[in-house]
């Protein structure tokens, strides 16, 4: 029997290996007193939908210098901002980017809810509950790629994606814990991203080991599993 996976395991681990990210305030930081700001936060979370943390980070430096607040933006040229898009790829995103950070300039900051952040162009499920847990420490859960590997993993669920990802959803939120829920997010991804890797996880490392079900059976690498084509 393995028992279920400690979320202050994982928070320990993330003390001392959080991954250096130009957009994050850091465990030390945070537990300082530090607040995240909302504009980075939001930023760093539209860049990096569907495209890689290496690709994004200089992105995100650039943008912070030239445009160091949700108002810069906001009275920004569309085409400058589309230029310093130029990249990075999808380019909704650029032009949802423009408009929420006109409609949060207007509203006087961002929406401090998931739901409120939700109607914000360009924000959806998965960036809504990002900003809320990482900007504002909510207990929302935060269910990209990376915890679906870990979810599918320390819950051995063989069921292929997508027809998974309730199950995951609902094991990643049974998970989430109401102290440090923002850190916790992060600590989720950086697992997934660095140790839980998809073809060779280190497994040896993992805070988890101990708790990691598929590892225990042995089939850790071909979770999770998806339906072929
Ligand atoms: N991928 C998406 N958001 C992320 C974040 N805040 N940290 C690490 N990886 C991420």
């Amino acid at each position: 029997m393995c028992i279920a996976p400690q979320p202050a395991d994982l928070l320990a681990w993330y003390d001392r290996h959080a991954r250096d990210l130009p957009w994050r305030v850091g465990p030390f930081d945070r537990a300082a007193g530090v607040v995240p700001d909302p504009y980075a936060v939001w930023l760093s979370e539209i860049m990096l939908q569907q495209t890689t943390v290496a690709a994004v980070r200089d992105y995100f430096t650039r943008f912070m210098d030239l445009w160091p607040t949700v108002e810069d933006l906001a009275t920004a040229e569309d085409d400058r901002v589309m230029g310093e898009w130029a990249g990075l790829g999808y380019y909704a995103r650029a032009r949802n980017l423009l408009k929420c950070a006109r409609v949060v300039t207007q509203m006087g900051g961002f929406p401090r809810t998931r739901s409120a952040l939700e109607d914000l162009p360009g924000v959806g499920p998965y960036t809504s509950a990002a900003i809320a847990a990482i900007a504002y420490d909510l207990p929302e859960t935060v269910v990209d790629g990376n915890v679906e590997r870990v979810m599918a993993r320390v819950f051995q669920i063989e069921t292929p994606l997508p027809d998974a990802k309730p199950e995951m959803k609902q094991r990643a939120a049974s998970l989430t814990p109401s102290a440090r829920p923002g850190d916790y997010a992060q600590a989720v991804m950086d697992l997934g991203a660095t140790i839980c890797t998809p073809k060779s996880p280190a497994c040896g490392i993992c805070p988890w080991i101990r708790n990691c079900r598929a590892r225990r059976a042995g089939v850790q690498v071909s979770l999770p599993a998806r339906k072929p084509k």
